[in-house]
């Protein structure tokens, strides 16, 4: 079964993550993980013009943007985000909404599907970004799957992560590095909802 990891990042941390959540997919044997990129809204002249914007785009050039064949051929589907104001970036939402053919034909329906999210600040909207996501996943017809407490880095962690999803505090400047309680809480989910997947599908 095919694992599709789709995301969004502008300075790397949600790649990072979504690398991280890989690593547990890859736990579940007889589940593949793909790795997947949208396309980015922010002009190319703005990027140029960014030192800080080029290292995030380069960091991720040989990753490939998702088709709709990546959709339809996954049995579970992550999403990941850094927040924007509280919620999911317009890049993967401009995804999101490009999904209307597979939505019409029930493409979707019964997949298990898990989302993480990067945050600048501790309180800046993890759980808001991870909730409203949610929502047109639910349309979608997803099987939403979260991280239950038995993953003991959910009681620990200083930075990122609640049942809800994976989460990262990339901090002001987007340089903090993923700690080892965000890192375990990725892992969580790639394997979890890899498990539910290829249950699903069986
Ligand atoms: C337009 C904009 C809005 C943002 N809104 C929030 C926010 O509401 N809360 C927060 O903690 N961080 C916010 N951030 C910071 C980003 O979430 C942070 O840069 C991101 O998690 C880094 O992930 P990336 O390296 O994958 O791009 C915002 C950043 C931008 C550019």
């Amino acid at each position: 079964m095919k694992a599709l990891i789709v995301y969004y990042s502008t300075y790397g941390n949600v790649y990072q993550m979504a690398n991280l959540v890989a690593e547990g997919v890859r736990q579940v044997p007889g589940v593949e993980p793909v790795l997947r990129r949208v396309r980015d809204l922010v002009p190319d002249s703005v990027i140029e013009s960014r030192e800080d914007l080029k290292r995030g785009r380069d960091m991720q050039k040989d990753v490939p943007f998702v088709t709709k064949d990546d959709f339809r051929q996954a049995g579970a589907i992550f999403f990941g985000t850094p927040t924007r104001f509280g919620n999911v970036s317009a890049q993967l939402k401009n995804q999101i909404d490009q999904l209307t053919e597979l939505w019409l034909k029930g493409e979707l329906e019964g997949k298990a599907a898990g989302i993480f999210v990067s945050t600048g600040s501790l309180h800046g909207g993890q759980e808001t970004t991870i909730l409203t996501l949610m929502v047109p996943l639910i349309h979608l017809g997803f099987i939403l799957v979260g991280v239950p407490y038995s993953t003991q880095a959910l009681f620990t962690t200083k930075g990122g992560g609640s049942p809800y999803g994976p989460g990262h505090v990339a901090g002001p400047d987007g340089q903090r590095a993923i700690d080892d309680d965000e890192k375990a809480i990725c892992i969580a989910l790639g394997k979890r909802v890899a498990e539910v997947g290829l249950k699903l599908q069986r």
